[in-house]
C-alpha cells in the first residue's frame, strides 16, 4: 500500500514538472546569437512592427518573452521619456544580458522581470500593451498563460501576438507538432481570457506569421 502511494506521488510530481516546462529552451548565449543574428533580425521587421503598435510616450508596455531585448529596446524608445517597458523572461541569464545592454545603451525606462512558466509576474496591473513575438510556441500551457497575462492589462489595454503560421509549408518547427500553434487556437485562448481580436496586420508577414492585436471583449 505504502509503495503504491509512493509511486502515485512520484507520478504526480513528474506530471507537475512536465506541466511547467519551457519548450525548446536554450542557454542565454545561444539565444542571443540566434535572436540577434543578421538573418533573423532581417525577417523580424522590427521598425514596421513597432509602427503598427501605435504606441505613445508615457505608455506601459510588457514585452513577454523578451529574449535578448531585440524588441524591448525600440519599445522603450517608443514610450520614452516617461513610459516604461517591462521586459519579461523566464531565464535570469537573459535578463542579465538585457540589463547589461540597456546600461551600455543608456536605456533607462526598462525593467527586467523574471516571469514564471504560467505567469509573467508583472509588478503592475495597468499595462497598456503586452507584446508577444515568437514566444507563444515556447509556452507549454498557453491558455493559462494568456489568462494570467490578461489580469495585468488595463481596461483599455491591448495584447499583440506575433506567432508563426503552422500551415506555412516552410515553417521552422513543421516537424515538431508540440511547437505548432494555430490562429484559431490563439483567438480561442484569447476569448477565454476575455479578449477579442481588434486588429490584424496580415500584410507584414504574408503566409508566414500571424500579427494579431486583441482588446477586451
Ligand atoms: C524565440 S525567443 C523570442 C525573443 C523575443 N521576443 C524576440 O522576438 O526577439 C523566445 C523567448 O521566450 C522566452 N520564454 C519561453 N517561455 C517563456 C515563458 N513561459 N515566459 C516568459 N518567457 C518565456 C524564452 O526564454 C526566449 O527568450
Amino acid at each position: 500500500m505504502i509503495s503504491r502511494v509512493r509511486t502515485l506521488c512520484f507520478c504526480a510530481a513528474l506530471i507537475a514538472t512536465a506541466a511547467n516546462a519551457q519548450l525548446a529552451a536554450r542557454k542565454a548565449d545561444e539565444w542571443v546569437t540566434t535572436l540577434e543574428g543578421p538573418q533573423r533580425v532581417a525577417t523580424q521587421k522590427v521598425d514596421q512592427v513597432i509602427a503598427k503598435l501605435n504606441l505613445k510616450p508615457g505608455m506601459v508596455v510588457a514585452d513577454i518573452g523578451a529574449g535578448s531585448g531585440l524588441f524591448s529596446r525600440p519599445l522603450a524608445t517608443a514610450v520614452a521619456p516617461n513610459g516604461k517597458v517591462f521586459a519579461v523572461d523566464i531565464q535570469q541569464d537573459l535578463l542579465n544580458y538585457m540589463d547589461k545592454r540597456n546600461k551600455e545603451e543608456h536605456i533607462r525606462n526598462t525593467q527586467t522581470v523574471l516571469g514564471e512558466f504560467n505567469d509573467p509576474k508583472l509588478p503592475r496591473r495597468d499595462v497598456d500593451l503586452a507584446f508577444i513575438n515568437d514566444v507563444l510556441h515556447h509556452i507549454e500551457n498557453r491558455a493559462a498563460y494568456l489568462k494570467n497575462l490578461g489580469a495585468y492589462i488595463k481596461p483599455s489595454g491591448r495584447i499583440a501576438i506575433i506567432e508563426m503560421n503552422k500551415d506555412d509549408p516552410n515553417t521552422p518547427h513543421k516537424n515538431q507538432p508540440e511547437l505548432l500553434v494555430s490562429r484559431d487556437q490563439i483567438t480561442q485562448w484569447m476569448s477565454d481570457a476575455g479578449f477579442k481580436l481588434v486588429e490584424e496586420h496580415a500584410d507584414l508577414f504574408p503566409g508566414t506569421k500571424w500579427f494579431l492585436i486583441f482588446g477586451r471583449q
